[in-house]
């Protein structure tokens, strides 16, 4: 079974013929992507699975990851943007409670959230994993810091043993392995951040949480294969980009990622990251944000119904039912025995086809993600769909989707004020 995409729309701000001619004319885009084109060649790893995700370095990653696993009351992944979001999105979705309690450092540099963190690895078995490209940014640079000082007042000279480094090979962090005796994992040069969740990058903390990352992994491949070999007319990747920027010509400035379940919360971060960091630039791009419904529908959703027409939706429907909760009567008369006997699942199911018809009634265009069930093998599909979707969606908007230049501004303020010398650049 495939994700699906629908387009629901009342008002038809896409009429189909327009839809069906933007999309014959958006295969282009498709054609030079397969074609492999030079121009971005090295930030294409990610495109086939096979080159960082392929049979051995799932097994080497299982294999390390099960020594920490086994050792570890506490994970902490340290990371920042690209280099911790998809782990977490995962992690925070789908861990069951066998396994290491992982927790989140370097990204961010709140003097009371890492005390607070701090305070959590009392008494506990910590392992820690710093992933940085090439080992500059700030976050997880002194997030390192503090940590290694931690391990290493607590572990002596046991502490390297605990202490896993992700980078690109060459980079500082690559040296201070070395020279320290850390183990070390590969970030892939030719893949930028927000694109590295099917590499070590990705893979090694969600198997340290116990993921089925070789699930996770054939799930991003099959999707691949079928982006990769479908009519084009069917491509999901390329219809769900040629949706999204007729709505952006439309006015519609901002894309709302809306789902029923909290776990796709961090997921849609990811997401989130994927489409703001690739797309807006050059005074371009689509807003992406994200709403977490049922709760949202009582604050943001106010605005989606009734504020400025700017919003298109992505709603994100899971089939598979995966918990039950039946309410059942009791002896208090709450007025709400309406819901006697129902199941939350199916109580969420209704505010969900509701609001979809309520919001697209009133012209807002809605686009529906069906996904057939949350594990990990859609979550590997999903993954996938994405970032080819930003590849074909950044090609159409004449944007480079693998850059970032608008992240360095403020570090030239920032640097100033801290004080950094030339030399430590
Ligand atoms: O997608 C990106 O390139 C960024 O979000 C980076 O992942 C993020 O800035 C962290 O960079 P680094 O891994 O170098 O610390």
């Amino acid at each position: 079974e495939n994700i699906d995409l629908v387009y629901l729309d009342k008002m038809e701000h896409i009429k189909k013929n327009e839809f069906d001619k933007t999309l014959l004319d958006n295969q282009k885009y498709l054609k030079n992507i397969m074609e492999n084109s030079i121009q971005y060649q090295d930030s294409l790893g990610w495109l086939d699975i096979s080159e960082w995700a392929g049979e051995t370095a799932i097994s080497n990653i299982m294999e390390k990851a099960e020594r920490v696993r086994r050792n570890a009351d506490v994970f902490v992944l340290v990371g920042v943007g690209g280099s911790n979001q998809a782990a977490r999105a995962v992690i925070k979705a789908l861990q069951n409670d066998n396994g290491p309690e992982i927790l989140y450092a370097g990204n961010n540099i709140s003097a009371h959230y890492v005390r607070q963190l701090l305070k959590k690895l009392k008494d506990k078995s910590v392992y820690i994993n710093v992933i940085a490209k090439n080992f500059e940014t700030l976050e997880p640079g002194i997030g390192f810091r503090v940590l290694r000082e931690y391990l290493e007042g607590r572990y002596g000279e046991e502490a390297n043993k605990r202490i896993t480094l992700t980078g690109t090979r060459g980079s500082r962090l690559d040296e201070i392995a070395r020279d320290n005796g850390y183990d070390f994992l590969t970030f892939p040069d030719n893949i930028g951040g927000r694109y590295s969740v099917l590499s070590d990058v990705g893979l090694f903390p969600m198997a340290v949480a116990g993921i089925d990352i070789k699930l996770l992994a054939q799930g991003a491949k099959d999707m691949q294969s079928y982006l990769h070999e479908c009519d084009p007319k069917e491509n999901i990747a390329l219809r769900y980009a040629t949706y999204r920027n007729l709505l952006l010509e439309k006015g519609y400035d901002i894309e709302m990622m809306a789902f029923f379940e909290p776990q796709l919360h961090y997921f849609s971060k990811w997401w989130i990251q994927l489409f703001a960091e690739s797309e807006g630039k050059d005074n371009k791009g689509i807003y992406p944000v994200s709403v977490n419904y049922s709760e949202d529908l009582h604050s943001v959703g106010q605005y989606v119904q009734d504020g400025q027409k700017i919003i298109f939706e992505t709603f994100i429907d899971v089939i598979e039912q995966n918990e039950s909760l039946i309410l059942t009567k009791d002896h208090v008369d709450d007025k709400f025995d309406y819901l006697n006997d129902k199941d939350f699942w199916d109580i969420n199911k209704a505010a969900f086809e509701a609001t979809i018809y309520a919001h697209s009634d009133s012209g807002i265009p809605c686009l529906k993600i069906t996904l057939p069930s949350l594990n990990e093998y859609y979550f590997g599909k999903m993954f996938y769909m994405f970032e080819f979707a930003c590849y074909v969606s950044g090609s159409i908007l004449g944007v480079n989707p693998f850059d970032q230049p608008g992240v360095e501004n403020y570090k030239g303020y920032m640097f100033n004020k801290l004080g950094r010398s030339d030399e430590s650049k």
